[in-house]
């Protein structure tokens, strides 16, 4: 079972796409995440044996308990995506249902799904009884304001198999717009009939939200995304305050030297020009709160050697 590998509690680092790869998911690890997902992929991609996806969901072994995500439209392509990944040996397979982008949940996948539950189900039983390895789910709380079905949804997700279930507090129609709501998540995860792990997702921005939301919301783990991005150090803060310590703060040659640990992984993953173009949604984050950083944040976008970027991010004072 699923829930035997989690922790009691877990913190996560929520998939993120062009953010959470493996030289980032390792420095998470470091710091605490207690499970790992990767970028969302394809799933016809993957068919297709496309080089870049089946790199997005190559891992190592320190990263685990990790689960490969997969998207798709179709009973056919999951299923087929399923039984690829199944070779990598994930701990666990997870079904993208959350994503509102357009050119994913417009096409019935990610969020698009979930004005079809009926079909949501069915595919997704038909992953679960494809593979050996645990399935698990992440989604949204519905579609739009007038359609949030997220309490029947999980219901039916776990009759069909389903191990564990991330929440993202929102519907596909708010993006990533509005206060994420935990009421309905709480609504899930208290429902006698639940019994497997309930995570909750959305606006955790720091180790007393993070606590607040599991002391008030009961959730099973929770799972970070944008406020873990260039701040890796939140999994450390999370532990410290879950054992009822103070969470320490990074200081600036902490995160010098982790940004640039981050950057020669990049580079030496993906390649200088990749790894460049990559890391520049990641300064401003690590810098975060560092005065006078907009200098040296226009030298590092306009850097084109990592050698010289690395010798900035020396200067940084
Ligand atoms: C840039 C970006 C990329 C994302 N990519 C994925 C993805 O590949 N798979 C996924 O399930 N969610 C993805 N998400 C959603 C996040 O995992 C998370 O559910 C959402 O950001 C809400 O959590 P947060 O408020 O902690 O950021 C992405 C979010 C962002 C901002």
């Amino acid at each position: 079972m699923l829930k035997d590998i989690l922790p009691e509690f877990s913190v996560g680092l929520s998939p993120m796409d062009e953010i959470t790869n493996k030289e980032f998911r390792r420095i998470c690890k470091r710091y605490g995440s207690d499970v790992l997902f990767t970028e969302f992929v394809s799933s016809d991609a993957l068919i297709r044996d496309v080089e870049k996806s089946i790199e997005k969901i190559s891992f190592s072994s320190v990263e685990r308990p990790i689960a490969i995500q997969i998207f798709g439209n179709s009973e056919q392509t999951l299923t087929m995506a399923a039984q690829k990944v199944e070779k990598f040996h994930p701990d666990f397979i997870d079904i993208n249902w959350g994503c509102p982008m357009k050119k994913i949940a417009g096409k019935g996948s990610g969020s698009g799904i979930l004005n079809d539950i009926p079909k949501m189900i069915q595919i997704t039983k038909a992953v679960v009884d494809s593979v050996k390895v645990p399935v698990s789910v992440k989604t949204r709380i519905g579609y739009d304001e007038s359609n949030k079905p997220i309490v029947k949804v999980a219901e039916m997700l776990q009759d069909v198999g389903v191990q564990l279930l991330s929440i993202h507090g929102r519907t596909k129609a708010q993006m990533y717009k509005a206060e994420a709501d935990w009421s309905l998540i709480a609504e899930v995860k208290n429902n006698q009939r639940m019994k497997i792990p309930i995570f909750g997702n959305g606006d955790i921005d720091s180790p007393q939200k993070m606590i607040d939301y599991k002391n008030r919301y009961g959730v099973d783990g929770i799972l970070i995304g944008r406020a873990a991005v260039g701040n890796p150090f939140i999994f450390e803060q999370c532990k410290q305050i879950l054992k009822n310590n103070t969470p320490y703060t990074p200081s600036l040659e902490e995160k010098v030297m982790v940004c640039k640990e981050h950057l020669l992984a990049m580079k030496d993953s993906v390649g200088e020009d990749r790894a460049i173009v990559l890391m520049k949604k990641f300064y401003s984050r690590y810098f975060l709160g560092i005065q006078n950083f907009k200098p040296y944040k226009m030298r590092l976008m306009e850097e084109n050697k990592v050698e010289n970027i690395i010798n900035i991010l020396e200067e940084i004072e």
